[in-house]
């Protein structure tokens, strides 16, 4: 329909922002875990479907032609061949829990709407307890409150800091506990923020040099995927393909191959495993 990459990005923002309100102004004192999903420590909270419920609405509302995939509803079909891809509240532990570090995060991407295959348009994180804003369209920068951010460019891995996060299946997390003993002992240090979105978006502002996670769904990563690589990042996964749920690794591009060789050889994507991802 001929809307530009701008007017996405707009929206995005707007979308992003309207929901991180809600979320922030209607945060109890004490956050109430509604269901869990995939085991019993993935938590979803009222606030994760009162705040999709406003980004399906505004987008309803504004782009009534394009797709819907979002963490906690039902997928929408479109006719435009944009899809709009949405995590209500990335970083639910965070936000049950009360560490600053949770966001919405809003992608708009054409094609089918999976790392392998989309070209994410724009996209914006936005930090709900503090406020901060990224975000990006395609050939038009990133940036972090309005201000263009390019992503680091530390000398070595072993002068890096690098962001990781862990998935909520016990079986998971004791295969990643094992790529983490490999990398932990090369790299300066490690964090673990809580929210993938957000660990995109401080690799993309230098905040974080090298971000490395196994398990992500598409709307944990599509907005921080066009705000990293906006920024100058590299964002790809194993093997030789693409950034996906089966690994993305994101970072400068003189250190990233490094970075993929040990996660290879840890087998940090487990393609060793017969059962797959
Ligand atoms: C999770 C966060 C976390 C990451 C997990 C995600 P959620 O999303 O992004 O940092 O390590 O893989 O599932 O559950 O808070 O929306």
């Amino acid at each position: 329909d001929g809307v530009t990459v701008t007017a996405l990005r707009d929206l995005a923002v707007r979308l992003a922002t309207a929901a991180g309100t809600l979320v922030r102004e209607g945060r109890p004192e004490r956050v109430e875990v509604a269901a869990t999903k995939s085991s019993d420590v993935d938590p979803v909270t009222v606030m994760d479907r009162a705040s999709e419920e406003l980004l399906r609405e505004m987008i309803a509302a504004e782009r009534p032609d394009d797709a819907i995939l979002g963490e906690e509803g039902d997928d929408v079909a479109g006719t435009s061949g944009l899809t709009w891809v949405l995590d209500p509240i990335d970083g639910t532990v965070n936000y049950l829990y009360g560490v600053a570090s949770w966001a919405v995060s809003v992608a708009v991407v054409a094609g089918p709407p999976e790392p392998a295959s989309w070209t994410v348009l724009a996209g914006c994180v936005h930090s709900i307890a503090d406020g901060r804003t990224w975000s990006a369209g395609l050939g038009e920068g990133a940036t972090r409150d309005g201000a263009p951010i390019r992503s680091g460019a530390p000398a070595s891995l072993s002068t890096s800091l690098l962001g990781t996060g862990f998935g909520y299946d016990a079986v998971r997390r004791s295969e990643q506990a094992q790529v983490l003993a490999q990398v932990l002992p090369r790299v300066r240090d490690i964090r673990r923020l809580g929210s993938a979105a957000i660990d995109l978006c401080l690799l993309a502002d230098g905040s974080l040099d090298l971000y490395y996670e196994r398990g992500l769904n598409p709307w944990d990563m599509a907005a921080g995927v066009v705000v990293a690589t906006e920024a100058g990042a590299v964002v790809t996964g194993l093997r030789g393909r693409p950034a996906g749920n089966a690994m993305t690794v994101a970072g400068p591009r003189d250190l990233v191959p490094e970075l993929v060789t040990i996660l290879e050889a840890a087998d940090a994507d487990g393609a060793g495993d017969t059962a797959g991802d």
